[in-house]
């Protein structure tokens, strides 16, 4: 199987598909990127093709759900391999839209398999989540933990990770690399690229940069009564360019086996949401106004990554921390206080 060069990258201008896109390009990927911009804007790309000095190859926008519509792009392209980011992410609002949640994340995955299918192209990166373990397993947690997810969006990364691995079985042609994701966190350290939210963020960190910015009056911590070193829940933020730098790694593995192999991506080190609180205040020498409030639906205790089997089989090792990730996203917003709303039109035609 030869190495794939022209990717087609789902959810590309969204928050980590567009750090992705960065990588790629460096690293002298072709790329066709479909996104609905449901969660993002096509203005990401003015920065993307500015820091990768060249253009994405094609950009596409469109709904994976719309079988016809991505199929005219496998039609147009000649695809070697699928990096799928395209889904919804947030835990609370699954618990408010299960419904929405399972068209999204499912249906689109399934739309997505179905075309690459039709198209013969079986090599495949899946975003998953470390979110399907929900409470089950050690601190920190391994691949080998069963999965029992705790929320509709957890469920859906489920659902999608055993239907890829049934597909597997029964299609020797495949490869699957589903990479589990903690917390991605940070942004470019160019403050060019960032997290660029649509509306009220949900994701901790971009809620606690526009609080520091005065976009937000204060964070809501929800909850402080969780069997925690300070009460607060812990998650393990990896930042984000260690993220794709991870993905790019993973298109260099697609030809060592076929079948689906799963990775937990993370940092391995917990912290709680005081502790990021604390962290981006020193990034940004600005005060965090906080308030404690009930806990979330959906959110677990804690949830800690261990990435060790990637490190092992990749040699991915992850080498910013907490302190970067703030540092980076605070870069983001300060130069961004209003995303990308504010900027210069696409310089392609
Ligand atoms: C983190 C902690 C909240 C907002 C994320 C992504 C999901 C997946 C897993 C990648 C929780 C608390 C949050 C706020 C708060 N990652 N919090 N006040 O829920 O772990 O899920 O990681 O695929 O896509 O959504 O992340 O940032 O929403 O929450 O107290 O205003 O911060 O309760 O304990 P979560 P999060």
């Amino acid at each position: 199987m030869n190495a794939p060069s022209t990717i087609l990258v789902t959810g590309g201008a969204g928050f980590i598909g567009s750090h992705a896109c960065v990588e790629l390009l460096d690293h002298g990927y072709e790329l066709i990127v479909v996104d609905n911009y449901s969660n993002s804007s096509p203005r990401a790309f003015t920065r993307v093709e500015r820091l990768a000095g060249r253009f994405v190859g094609a950009l596409y926008e469109l709904d994976i759900r719309d079988r016809p519509a991505l199929a005219a792009v496998f039609d147009r392209h000649s695809v070697d391999a699928v990096m799928h980011f395209a889904g919804d992410k947030s835990v609370s609002r699954s618990m408010r839209s299960p419904e929405e949640y399972y068209d999204n994340n499912v249906g689109g995955t399934t739309s997505l398999l179905r075309t690459m299918h039709d198209h013969g192209v079986h090599q495949l990166v899946y975003a998953s989540s470390c979110a399907v373990y929900g409470e089950s397993g050690p601190v920190p947690v391994g691949e080998s933990t069963p999965a029992q997810p705790t929320n509709p969006y957890a469920a859906s990364k489920w659902i999608c990770e055993q239907l890829l691995s049934d597909v597997c079985r029964r299609r020797p042609e495949y490869t699957v690399l589903c990479l589990r994701y903690s917390n991605p966190a940070g942004a470019h350290p160019s403050g060019l690229l960032g997290e660029d939210v649509r509306g009220v963020p949900d994701n901790l960190m971009p809620y606690v940069a526009q609080v520091a910015i005065g976009r937000r009056e204060r964070l809501r911590v929800f909850g402080a009564d969780y069997p925690t070193h300070d009460g607060t829940a812990v998650r393990d933020y990896v930042h984000v360019m260690d993220t794709v730098e991870a993905h790019r790694l993973a298109l260099d593995h697609l030809a060592d086996a076929p079948g689906m192999h799963v990775y937990n991506l993370g940092l391995g080190e917990g912290r709680s949401v005081l502790d990021v609180v604390a962290a981006f205040s020193t990034a940004s020498d600005k005060h965090i106004p906080y308030e404690v409030a009930p806990r979330r639906p959906g959110d677990v205790a804690e949830v800690v990554a261990d990435a060790s089997a990637m490190t092992r089989v990749w040699g991915w090792r992850p080498t910013r921390h907490l302190d970067d990730m703030c540092r980076d996203a605070w870069e983001f917003q300060r130069l961004n206080p209003h995303g990308y709303a504010r900027t210069a039109r696409r310089t392609k035609g």
